[in-house]
């Protein structure tokens, strides 16, 4: 996975922050969708890695996830933004998340961790 999350990385599109970010998701039965940040000169529409990857198996007509990875050249492992938690909740509940740098140090977490008193359907 987070081979896969660097090989997507690498088609990053950051002129502006130079800050590349890959992603891969992988769902209940094993395929891998990834995703790189897509940059855009009004800055908010951005799209992170993560968002991309998700939904692009989505669109794909993925439903059930069970690990999304995250790779960027940091030292202190890049985790998701707060929006990008919300998606992957809504999409990936309570999965793992892998996050790594170029250096290999890896740590996993939980959805849950992340995001502990989560937004979702239940409130609707
Ligand atoms: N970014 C991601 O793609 N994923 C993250 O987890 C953190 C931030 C992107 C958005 C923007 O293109 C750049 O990194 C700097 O914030």
């Amino acid at each position: 996975m987070v081979k896969a999350a660097r090989r997507a990385r690498a088609k990053a599109v950051a002129p502006f922050s130079k800050f590349k970010v890959g992603a891969a998701v992988e769902t209940a039965r094993g395929r891998v969708y990834l995703g790189c940040n897509i940059e855009n000169a009004s800055y908010g529409l951005t799209l992170c890695a993560e968002r991309v990857a998700i939904f692009k198996a989505v669109s794909e007509g993925e439903r059930r996830f069970k690990r999304i990875a995250v790779v960027a050249d940091t030292g202190r492992l890049t985790a998701p933004c707060g929006a990008c938690r919300q998606i992957i909740w809504e999409f990936c509940g309570d999965c793992e998340v892998i996050m790594s740098n170029l250096k290999g140090k890896v740590a996993v977490h939980r959805m849950k961790e992340l995001l502990p008193v989560p937004f979702d359907k239940r409130q609707l």
